[in-house]
């Protein structure tokens, strides 16, 4: 059987000979190098003296055990995969297994092919989490301050409405799809306003029923409606000098709507079943993910209010027009993860983050920070790869190459941000959601072929033959004519490869 291009080195820690023997056969039959230990003791000397690629431990053991030498072991090298062996299969052993940092486990006795594919691809893993280096530290963490994230011209285009606006005293209407950043940007505007020191107050209009909205906003007076047993001050009230967020109101019912126009023309308010008029000085931003033009025709949004809400129009763009800032979200994600949660997952691997990068995201940056935060507590090492993605991201459709985004930018830096950008592809080929005649396979080799340019691997081909020919073996069920005719291939090279691949029986 030949050897593995390069040889991996696995030890082998268990207090029972005849497994370190079994194990030393198995793993060198295919080219492995391999070291045994017969106590974790032992095992921790030869961890220290040279770390192996992978570790094989048994869980009980005599003298310290398996879990105890696992930590250690993680102290020592914290990326070393490390395969525990059981001979209890149960959920129990599993998740314990994996909570304290198991790359993986087998249980006794064991299965020759299982205990290669597990070497080979904790091997693999590695690799992949040394290749996901080169993408530590996409940014200096300064770049972060405002929290958010994005060197895209649609973005770029945002930053300078915020900028332009944030100053005066402007009513700000955001829109953009839901997840996009719209509350993030509101905040943003009051930030870097003159009314910053005062309250920023958010008030979801599709969150509280129609009954109650206006008691929320005005506030209402004692007795005014059956359960109004006090007199109770609204937002408006509350946050005078400072700025209402006024989220979704496309969701306001008309009745409320007249009211918001008053405020904005007059600055004043009327709390429910009151007659007082009461002044308020308050900044309005308001945010929609519904069209509010279309509503305007359809008569269920007030055009007076849409006129008075959007002299400044924030578009915040949906993630597809702006894919190249994916990996500087997800890179801010995963600082903000150890940050707040201690989840330390610093990285992701070249193959995994070309997928995120690739895949449509209907939920935007919202659903994008909803993956990298499941991605990273699966993660075993300090790499998120191929394999810690949800199953739904990693088989979801790639998009279609990006429509050209609706902000106009015209700076010489803006275009070459564009044209730089390897996920992206021609901007100027596809219209917003036409994908019909969308060509599955020549969406997968655009992404390759990106992916490609991106890491200059030598060995993509031979990997993606490797890949296609596992899977294709492995599906036809270990059957080589079946296999050998799905991949086109004769038997006698589909054999060749199987030795080559060590996939061979
Ligand atoms: N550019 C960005 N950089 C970093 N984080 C972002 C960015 N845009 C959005 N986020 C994060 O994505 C999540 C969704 O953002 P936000 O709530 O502002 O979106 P939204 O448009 O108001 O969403 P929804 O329509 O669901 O209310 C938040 O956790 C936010 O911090
Ligand atoms: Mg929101």
């Amino acid at each position: 059987m030949p050897a593995e291009p390069k040889t991996s080195t696995i030890l082998v820690i268990d207090d029972d000979s005849e497994i370190r023997y079994s194990l030393d056969r198995v793993l060198a039959s295919r080219g492995f190098k391999v070291q045994t230990a017969a106590s974790g003791e032992e095992g921790l000397e030869v961890v220290k003296g040279s770390p192996p690629d992978v570790v094989f431990l048994d869980i009980r053991m005599g003298g310290i055990s398996g879990i105890e030498t696992l930590q250690h072991l993680r102290g020592i090298a914290p990326k070393m995969p490390i395969i525990l062996m059981t001979a209890y299969g149960t959920a129990q052993t599993a998740i314990e297994a994996m909570k304290f940092g198991a790359f993986d486990y087998i249980m006794k006795p064991f299965d020759p092919d299982r205990v290669i594919s597990l070497a080979e691809g904790a091997v693999r893993a590695v690799e992949d989490m040394n290749r996901a280096g080169d993408y530590e530290s996409l940014l200096n963490s300064d770049d972060y301050e405002e929290g958010i994230v994005g060197h895209s011209p649609a973005m770029q285009e945002v930053f300078k409405i915020i900028g332009q606006v944030a100053a005066s005293d402007v009513t700000v209407l955001v829109s953009g799809e839901s997840g996009t950043g719209k509350e993030l940007i509101a905040r943003c505007v009051w930030q870097h306003s003159h009314r910053n020191r005062a309250d920023f107050v958010a008030v979801n209009c599709a969150a509280i029923p129609d009954n109650l909205i206006e008691s929320e906003l005005f506030g209402h007076e004692k007795g005014s409606f059956t359960g109004a047993t006090g007199q109770r001050i609204g937002k408006f009230e509350q946050c005078d000098r400072g700025t209402i967020f006024l989220d979704e109101i496309g969701d306001m019912a008309l009745s409320t709507q007249t009211k918001i126009l008053r405020v904005l023309q007059e600055g004043e308010i009327q709390r429910v079943g009151g007659s007082e008029t009461i002044k308020v000085d308050i900044r309005v931003i308001a945010a929609t993910n519904k069209g509010l033009e279309d509503m305007v025709e359809e008569k269920t949004f007030r055009e007076d209010l849409y006129y008075r809400l959007n002299v400044v129009r924030i578009r915040v763009p949906p993630l597809r027009e702006r894919k190249e800032d994916i990996p500087e979200i997800v890179d801010y994600m995963l600082q903000m993860l150890e940050k707040e949660r201690k989840i330390k997952v610093r990285k992701v691997s070249p193959e995994a983050l070309s997928i995120l990068c690739a895949c449509q995201w209907p939920g935007n940056v919202r659903e994008l920070e909803n993956v990298v935060y499941r991605s990273a507590v699966v993660a075993q090492g300090d790499a998120i790869l191929i394999k810690d993605l949800p199953e739904e991201i990693a088989g979801r459709p790639v998009e279609t190459p990006a429509p050209e985004h609706v902000a106009v930018s015209t700076s010489q830096e803006a275009s070459e941000t564009k044209v730089a950008d390897p996920v992206v592809g021609d901007a100027s080929k596809t219209e917003t959601g036409d994908q019909a005649d969308m060509d599955p396979l020549g969406q997968a080799v655009d992404a390759l072929y990106a992916e490609l340019k991106r890491v200059e691997s030598k060995s993509l081909l031979r990997r993606l033959e490797r890949e296609l020919v596992e899977r294709a073996f492995i599906d036809m069920g270990n059957n080589q004519a079946r296999t050998a005719e799905l991949l086109g291939m004769t038997r006698t090279t589909l054999k060749k490869r199987l030795q080559e691949y060590g996939l061979a029986k």
